[in-house]
């Protein structure tokens, strides 16, 4: 899954962005759809899946342990589950190229299987941390075996039955908390998750959907989930909803860039995952929401939104979780705001596909954008609507939103942005490019 040749690409502004965008399938619940159908006892349908890298990888994943997982010509993904319990030993390693959600949680599902998986990733997937996930599914019995540091490749050996348990969340993170959970599947007992700070909750609507025993309370100590194992899984028709990730960009793309009015169709909008929408309003965006509904148990809109002057805010800490993979594509519509915005308490930044603090702060700084850089964030001196410098040729680092990010910037810069790589994209979108060609035509 590695790109071998890096696709250099220059984005210099273009006008007004307008017209109608849809984007592609929510990439949270992609993975979560063909993890899940892939542990039915039946045939399940998955309409709406993303079709980039990082799923892939996932379905890759769960044929190698016996699923059946076919694309029908009408783009319906159906898939032939093996049943909880039922995951077969795959014949090589799992390659998670840049995915660190089918790592993270596929660890968990195999944590209580009866297998043997080495996961393997690209450069940067192998930097990233997996102790979050190696601790608590090492209290559950799983032996895992990591390289330095805890980190891929690494080598998970299952256990029958493991030991469920109680487990309170050190950081913020809906990978760990589903990993658990998942390994929870397969546990007799009853396996619970503390989250002091609620996380995308994904997992535990579709775990519901799949008819998994699970609750969900909400305590003075964050949210309790508790899931009973051994679960049977019934198998679902499931249409996954757009991904508000993905409709950040041109989001904030259409705020910053004069003249911009354009609507944005299907965009997911559980509460967990809009934060992005929430601190482009507090900057004076304008963004209406059209038509919403419910879509396979997930709020959804379409989103209009005109270009408008933005001011700069202070992004409150309680934000994070919610817009956590966002925060690059706001920094750059902190770049064109008006005064200083201070984006603080999102340490986590610094482990994502690439260490997004400093690559944002380098790559902004180039554009000739004014950054300070913090432990845990930025501060942005935006330039009130002016257009950016730009001129520079950035590194994206094995990193999508960063590619997409800096493409962005490039809408809104004086001369033009030059991405080393933007291979990345095709991760989490695939088609991002001709959308922002249909957008600016
Ligand atoms: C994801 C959770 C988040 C997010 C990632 C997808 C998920 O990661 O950054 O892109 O699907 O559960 P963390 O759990 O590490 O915050």
């Amino acid at each position: 899954m590695a790109h071998l040749t890096p696709q250099e690409m220059t984005i210099a502004a273009r006008g007004a962005l307008t017209g109608t965008v849809a984007v592609p399938g929510d990439k949270s619940i992609s993975h979560r759809s063909l993890m899940l159908s892939a542990l039915a006892v039946g045939t399940s349908r998955i309409t709406g899946l993303l079709e980039g890298e990082d799923v892939l990888a996932t379905a890759a994943a769960m044929r190698a342990m016996g699923a059946e997982i076919v694309r029908e010509e009408n783009g319906c993904w159906r898939v032939n589950g093996v049943g909880v319990g039922g995951l077969l030993q795959p014949q090589s390693a799992l390659d998670m190229g840049n995915s660190g959600t089918s790592t993270r949680l596929l660890m968990g599902l195999v944590a209580s299987h009866a297998i043997t998986v080495t996961f393997t990733g690209d450069a940067s997937l192998s930097k990233r941390p997996m102790a979050r996930v190696i601790e608590p599914l090492s209290q559950m019995g799983t032996d895992i075996t990591a390289s330095p540091g805890g980190r891929l490749p690494l080598m998970v050996r299952g256990i029958v039955p493991a030991v469920p348990i109680s487990y309170t969340l050190p950081v913020a993170s809906a990978q760990v908390k589903s990993a658990v959970l998942l390994a929870g599947l397969n546990t007799p007992g009853v396996t619970r998750v503390i989250e002091p700070i609620a996380t995308r909750d994904h997992s535990e609507r579709m775990l519901a959907g799949f008819g998994a025993a699970i609750s969900v309370e909400e305590t003075a100590e964050g949210r309790i989930i508790s899931l009973t194992g051994e679960a049977e899984l019934k198998p679902q028709d499931i249409t996954v909803p757009g991904d508000p990730s993905s409709a950040a960009f041109w989001a904030v793309a259409a705020s910053i860039v004069p003249g911009s009015d354009i609507t944005i169709t299907n965009v997911g909008m559980n509460p967990t995952r809009t934060g992005l929408f929430a601190a482009l309003r507090l900057m004076g965006a304008d963004i209406s929401e059209l038509d919403s509904r419910t879509v396979g148990g997930e709020p959804v809109a379409d989103l209009r939104v005109r270009h408008t002057p933005l001011s700069a805010i202070d992004v409150s800490p309680e934000l994070t979780p919610s817009m956590i993979d966002e925060y690059p594509v706001l920094f750059v519509a902190a770049a064109l705001a008006d005064g200083r915005t201070i984006a603080r308490g999102a340490h986590e930044l610094r482990v994502k596909e690439s260490d997004r603090i400093a690559t944002m702060a380098e790559a902004l700084s180039a554009c000739g954008v004014a950054i300070d850089e913090f432990e845990d964030g930025l501060a942005i001196t935006g330039t009130a609507g002016q257009p950016i410098a730009g001129g520079a040729r950035i590194a994206s680092k094995l990193d999508h939103r960063i590619a997409m990010s800096l493409a962005v910037a490039g809408l809104a810069a004086r001369d033009p942005v030059t991405i080393d790589d933007v291979a990345p994209v095709a991760t989490s979108y695939p088609g991002f490019f001709s959308s922002l060609d249909d957008l600016t035509q």
